[in-house]
Order: C-alpha cells, then structure tokens, then sequence
C-alpha cells in the first residue's frame, strides 16, 4: 500500500541546507498499525507531509496505492488525500465555537452528499472514535483535551480513509488521556484502518505493532511485534 524508495529530503533556507530524511525505506502493507519514533527533529513530521502527500522528497519515490505521489498533478493529490488519508494533529485544529457535530462534518461541505447522511456518517464516526454522545452538540472549545482528540479522530474518519496519519496525537494530552485516545487508534485499526503514528514516546509507540526509529533522518530500527 505504502511504499517508500531511498527517500531523501534537504530544506533550503537561503544559504542554509538542512537535511531532514536520508535514504529512507520502508513498505507499509493496508491494516498495519506502525508507529515512527524518535527525537525532536529526528525528521518526523518531514516523513509524515510526504507519506500525506502535502510535501515530496527531494529525491526518492514514494509510492502509495502503486502511484508515485511526485508525479501526481495538484487536483490529483488533492483528491488523494480526500479519499484515502485521514490527518490527525497534536494541535487538533478544530474550529471553536463550532459545535462537535459540525467540525467532524466540515470536511464534508464541498460534497454532494445529503444532510441527512452527514449527519449520519459524522455521528457513526464519533462514536468509532468514543466520543460520548451526550456531548455532540457541545461547542469544540468546551471540551477536554482528550474529548478534542476524539473529535479530531472523527473528523479524519468522515472519508472512509484506508489510512490515518497522526502526528504526536498525544502531544498535548496527560498519560492517562493518552492511553484512551491510543485504544481508539487500536480500534480503528482492528476494524481495518492502516494508521501510522508519529510520536517520541515509547510508552505510545507500544501501542503499534510495529515500530520503526529514526534518528538523524535515518531509520534506525524497524521491529515488527506480531502479537497473539
Ligand atoms: N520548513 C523547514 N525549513 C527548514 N528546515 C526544516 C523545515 N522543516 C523542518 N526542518 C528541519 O528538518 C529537520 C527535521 O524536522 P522535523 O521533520 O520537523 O522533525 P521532527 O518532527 O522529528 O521533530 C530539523 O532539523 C528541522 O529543523
Ligand atoms: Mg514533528
């Protein structure tokens, strides 16, 4: 499902190069729960715009589905991301004052599909993610941290994504919050979303089945933990 080639990838600020990926590898297959690990600025969220398709490497493929992403033209790779990737971010980035129906249901305002079935879909979707549904109509600034998650979850769920991309998911939430939004990601991913996760903590990276580390923009450990 995912491929990546001997990616590399340098940012150029003026004078200044700096190299965030090298010769990086890996084969993602669909419903594989993988976490990337490794210290702040390590490459990271670099890995995780180009596996999301907001960014190309600087030399390298990535292949996703049997495309290579870098040869796709801007309406393509929009639509890419529409369809098959949902983004999840430490921040959240949902909208406030905006009640928790509305902001799962955004992503879904330039499509053709009835009120009546958004509303649906929004609310099948919070509840995949354990969203409590007393709080449905709570406004997104009111809620917890942990509640903020699970919403954010939703709305990366509203398209059916075969893939969910999270970046730190916990990165702002308190141990044990984290752990909860961490079982929803492995719910997710036994129902047969493929979710890669992104974060420096190793408690969280337990979660996943397999991890891989990077350091350095190197991976330097890929280990699979096939359970059971
Ligand atoms: N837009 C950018 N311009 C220049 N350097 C960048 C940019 N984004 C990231 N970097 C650098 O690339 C390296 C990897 O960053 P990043 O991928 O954000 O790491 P992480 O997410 O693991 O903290 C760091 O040295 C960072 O400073
Ligand atoms: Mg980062």
């Amino acid at each position: 499902m995912i491929e990546c080639k001997n990616l590399n990838k340098t940012y150029q600020n003026g004078d200044v190069q700096t190299v965030a990926l090298k010769d990086v590898s890996f084969y993602i297959e669909k419903g594989e729960f993988v976490a990337i690990i490794g210290p702040s600025g390590s490459g990271k969220s670099t890995l995780m715009h180009i596996l999301g398709a907001l960014d190309i490497p600087t030399s390298g493929s990535y292949f996703l589905d049997g495309k290579e992403v870098s040869e796709l033209e801007d309406d393509e790779l929009s639509e890419l991301r529409r369809e098959k990737i949902g983004f999840v971010f430490q921040a959240f980035n949902l909208l406030p004052r905006t009640t928790v129906l509305r902001n799962v249901i955004l992503p879904l305002l330039y499509s053709d599909i009835s009120d009546n079935e958004r509303v649906e879909r929004a609310k099948t979707c919070l509840a995949y993610a354990g969203m409590e549904e007393s709080k449905f109509y709570n406004l997104s600034n009111q809620l917890s941290g942990g509640q903020m998650q699970r919403v954010a979850i939703a709305r990366s769920l509203i398209n059916n994504p075969a893939i969910i991309l999270a970046d730190e998911p916990t990165g702002n939430l308190d141990t044990k919050t984290s752990q909860v939004v961490m079982k929803a990601f492995q719910e997710l991913n036994e129902k047969g979303h493929t979710i890669i996760l992104i974060t420096h903590e190793q408690e969280i990276a337990a979660f996943a089945q397999r991890v891989i580390s990077i350091r350095d923009g190197v991976i330097e450990s890929d280990i699979n933990n096939i359970k059971k």
